[in-house]
């Protein structure tokens, strides 16, 4: 008997976890569309670390790295990147390792890194997220990350579309599954524009990241599945 779950928002520490089940941890606005395209232009590895702090002090362990994040939207002081999937070109991440710090992504991915397996899941990769979590055999949970204890449009949205997508691979679907996946049928006649409605993106729109919202609304951008193990995301190899 395999369930389909969504978490709307994180509002613990902790994500309640299966012990069968695989997840994809969700931040559409903008942590997991940032880590799918940092990937997929190159980068050896993305390290999600809970503060800045941490962050640096992880550097030393990475290698060739990079520091990349964000605190209230901004690039933080000392880092090389901020949190623009724009700004993890080829050119800047191929080969580096960053060590990766937001105000919500990175704290769910953490909160849910005890998973037996845990993807980074957005519009840009949805494809692969979706094969994997219908390949795998066990339970599937797509966490959204939200905004400060709070459910986001965006990541609701994700969820939606991937319970639509994968739900015959599944016996049974919760509530928050359902009610997700009707939000996506909603409005998934103009992808873009119901990004652009979400509380966050008005947020970015008042510091001129409006390229990022469009990008994050490319399906299947950067076709890649990102996977995290001991600590870090990386590609299958
Ligand atoms: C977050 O983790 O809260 C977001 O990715 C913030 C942002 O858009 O920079």
């Amino acid at each position: 008997m395999r369930t389909l779950d969504v978490l709307l928002y994180l509002d613990a520490t902790r994500v309640d976890l299966d012990a069968d089940g695989a997840v994809a941890a969700i931040d559409i606005l903008r942590a997991t569309s940032t880590i799918a395209a940092a990937l997929a232009n190159g980068a050896e590895a993305v390290a999600p670390a809970l503060s800045p702090e941490e962050a640096v002090e992880m550097r030393g362990d990475c290698g060739e790295t990079l520091l990349g994040g964000e605190r209230g939207n901004v690039k933080l002081d000392g880092f090389d990147l901020g949190n623009s999937p724009l700004e993890y070109t080829r050119a800047v991440v191929e080969g580096r390792t960053i060590c990766f710090t937001t105000t919500n992504g990175t704290r769910l991915i953490r909160a849910a890194e005890g998973a037996r397996r845990l993807f980074a899941g957005a519009f840009i990769n949805i494809s692969a997220v979706c094969r994997a979590l219908e390949a795998d055999c066990g339970n599937a949970l797509l966490a959204c990350a939200g905004t400060h204890g709070r459910l986001s449009l965006d990541d609701a949205l994700f969820a939606g579309a991937c319970v639509h997508r994968i739900k015959g691979a599944f016996d049974r679907l919760t509530d928050a599954a359902r009610t997700a996946e009707a939000l996506w049928l909603s409005r998934r006649g103009d992808l873009r524009a119901a990004l652009r409605e979400a509380e966050h993106a008005q947020t970015l729109l008042r510091f001129g990241y409006e390229r990022d919202i469009d990008y994050a609304a490319q399906i299947d951008a950067a076709p890649v599945l990102p996977i995290y193990e001991a600590g870090r995301f990386r590609l299958r190899r």
